[in-house]
């Protein structure tokens, strides 16, 4: 991937030349893919088989924190124990499957609120009442059920439900968030749409002029981005008009904050967004297909000295969130949803991405391949059971 002054001279050429970063080819989707309970419960099973982001680790500050959701339909709470380490476990007691765990917060300890049984942070069973009448209870083997792995990487947490088919966002997971960024803000919705027609909203610059005519073009430029992958994850860069002004800017150390929006997308429902004064974290849950809860988390920039943020970049932070909630994001949201509108319209088997479009046909490629490879593990499992 680019640093910062190599995307300065790249970004500085396309503008020279009135160009922008193009794709060998053009992609087709089809629209059942957008509207096919079939295909949904397939990404979903995907979902429990590859390291899914699940929250920003700046969600776990200390020692019993903890986040509680669904992720691909299972509930899981993932939470720091008293060493530090990060765990995740099925949110389901051992008695009689309550869950455990709600939302965010901070315990000591996870005790159900059905008949009390508590867990140590560890998952360890520490206590049931009345304990003489479960008289064949193996405490030791009652613990929370864990997960088949969690990593943190890149400031995320990756949850891997069960035995994966493949690294998925891991194979090349760029450095997204440093240390010292805070979260201001956090946020649960759910919207009528399948994921990826959001997901695709944000991977392509080729609709800033007509959809955002009066909030986001005149800051930056039409049809004019970089597009780059890692592994199955892309970062696609929104330049703003602004950065024409460090044409002759000393390459040395040079950084493009403020000057680029940067849009990430970690395979395959997650992004984190640089935007001109704060990061915007989405983790998609796909509920059906025709509706997505969102976890959205808003953070502050990094610092120039790694300390805490100042009170005037959260306030600069806050006034840009309010900014896009007002103009951006509501346009972008109309259009989804005027396709999903549109979806049993007739009107299109398959929709089709340019070639100024690629991080969308990168996505559905590999969306395509590791569900392949799914096919693949199922169909050997049901030849073992056979
Ligand atoms: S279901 Fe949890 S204690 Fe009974
Ligand atoms: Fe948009």
């Amino acid at each position: 991937m680019r640093n910062d002054s190599e995307l300065l001279d790249h970004i500085l050429n396309h503008i020279d030349n009135a160009t922008t970063d193009m794709g060998d080819e053009e992609w087709n989707e089809p629209v059942e893919h957008y509207n096919s309970q079939i295909r949904f419960d397939a990404e979903r099973r995907l979902m429990r088989r590859l390291p899914i982001p699940f929250c920003p680790v700046a969600a776990l500050p200390g020692p019993g924190s903890y986040v509680a959701r669904n992720s691909a339909g299972v509930p899981i709470v993932v939470v720091r124990d008293l060493d530090g380490t990060v765990r995740a476990f099925r949110n389901a007691c051992r008695h009689r499957g309550m869950q455990l765990a709600d939302g965010a917060g901070c315990t000591k300890i996870f005790r159900c609120n059905y008949h009390g049984w508590a867990y140590r942070l560890d998952g360890q069973l520490e206590y049931v009442p009345h304990e003489h009448g479960f008289p064949e209870l193996d405490k030791a083997s009652s613990g929370l059920v864990p997960v088949h792995s969690v990593d943190v990487q890149g400031g995320l947490v990756f949850v891997t439900q069960d035995e994966p088919v493949g690294l998925g966002a891991l194979e090349s997971l760029p450095t997204l968030l440093s240390d010292d960024q805070v979260i201001f803000q956090t946020e649960e919705k759910v919207d009528d749409i399948n994921w990826k027609l959001t997901a695709e909203g944000t991977l392509e610059g080729y609709h800033i002029k007509p959809t955002h005519p009066e909030s986001f073009f005149p800051y930056g430029y039409d049809n004019l981005n970089v597009v780059e992958m890692q592994g199955p994850n892309s970062r696609v860069c929104y330049p703003f008009r602004r950065i024409e002004k460090l044409r002759d800017a000393p390459r040395d150390n040079l950084s493009l904050d403020r000057m680029v929006t940067l849009v990430n997308r970690i395979f395959p429902v997650t992004s984190v967004t640089r935007l001109a004064q704060h990061y915007g974290l989405s983790f998609a849950e796909p509920e059906s297909p025709t509706r997505t809860r969102y976890f959205n988390y808003r953070m502050t920039l990094p610092t120039a000295d790694g300390g805490a943020p100042s009170e005037e970049a959260l306030a600069r932070a806050k006034k840009d969130v309010a900014f896009l909630s007002d103009t951006g994001d509501r346009e972008d949201a109309k259009v989804v949803s005027d396709i999903q509108a549109a979806i049993g319209s007739g009107a299109n088997t398959h929709y089709r991405f340019g070639r100024f479009e690629s991080a969308i046909g990168h996505l559905h490629k590999n969306l395509a391949l590791y569900l392949a490879r799914l096919d693949n593990a199922e169909a050997e499992v049901i030849k073992l059971v056979n």
